[in-house]
């Protein structure tokens, strides 16, 4: 039996996290795979997904790892995957959708097309991926979700200006909870995790920078970024069977940035 060290298992479930190339979503995948799952990484690019497939056998011994290239803002795509994905492993059991774009523009100034594109690709794209993945999850009458959101889906961040990336991560905690209640009486359970400023290759470009230290890490009781195996850590508990009567539920990991 494997174990990722806190005591949680996740033998036997197949997993998939979209956007598991990079960041969150790969460590989410190494976690799972260490805690006994089998992964499928989604993500847009076949030549990325195909790495970080063969980083993750590298990284973990014996780990079981399939990938499927997908945009989540496309419905068709979606169901493409998991098509493939029932041929290949049969059901799917656990999702995690990770996979998000962020996007700094002014309320005033913002264009249609990037408001739109942010909301389908952070918003939709959970939609999709949860009903794809969720209607044979109720068929089976048992299965698990966890919701990448962030803690800018319960407050305004400073300085900088993401009206559209906010409201799409307020819906996706909204998502979480009416998705629950609705699957609950299915056996599916629907949590998230809203993290704080953890550094990925999202916000890389932005560590050196005055806003990075005076604002986000200067605000942050904990005082640093989270690291991307924090938040996965949090997932993998909302995944498993330790977390067997939760749902509906955002958990906050976000070294304490919500209590100022
Ligand atoms: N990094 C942070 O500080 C932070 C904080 C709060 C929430 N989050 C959330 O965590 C999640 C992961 O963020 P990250 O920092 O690891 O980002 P990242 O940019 O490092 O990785 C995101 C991954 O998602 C993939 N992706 C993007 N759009 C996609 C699409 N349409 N279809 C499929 N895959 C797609 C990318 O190719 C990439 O591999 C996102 O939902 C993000 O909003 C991140």
């Amino acid at each position: 039996m494997s174990d990722n060290g806190n005591g949680l298992r996740l033998e036997g479930r197949k997993l998939v996290v979209t956007g598991g190339a990079r960041g969150i979503g790969y460590a989410i995948a190494r976690a799972a795979t260490r805690a006994g799952a089998a992964v499928a990484l989604i993500d847009l690019e076949q030549a990325s997904v195909e790495e970080a497939a063969t980083k993750l056998r590298s990284e973990v011994n014996g780990a079981e790892v399939v990938t499927e290239v997908c945009d989540v803002s496309s419905y068709e795509q979606v169901s493409g995957a998991e098509r493939a994905l029932e041929a290949r492993w049969g059901r799917t059991d656990t999702l995690v959708n990770n996979a998000g774009i962020a996007h700094h523009a002014p309320a005033e100034t913002m264009s249609v097309a990037e408001w739109d594109r942010m909301l389908q690709v952070n918003l939709s794209g959970v939609f999709y991926c949860s009903q794809v993945f969720g209607v044979p999850m109720i068929a089976a009458g048992s299965g698990a979700i966890v919701n990448i959101a962030s803690m800018s889906g319960l407050i305004v961040n400073r300085p900088q200006p993401q009206v559209a990336y906010n409201v799409a991560k307020a819906g996706v905690i909204m998502l979480t909870k009416s998705l629950a209640a609705e699957w609950a009486p299915h056996g599916v359970r629907v949590n998230a995790v809203a993290p704080g400023y953890t550094r990925t290759d999202l916000i890389e470009h932005l560590v050196d920078t005055d806003m990075c230290r005076d604002y986000w890490i200067g605000g942050t009781p904990l005082g640093r970024m989270g690291s991307t195996d924090e938040i996965a850590n949090s997932v993998l508990f909302l995944a498993s069977d330790a977390a067997s009567f939760v749902t509906g539920e955002t958990l906050v990991v976000d070294g304490g940035y919500t209590l100022w």
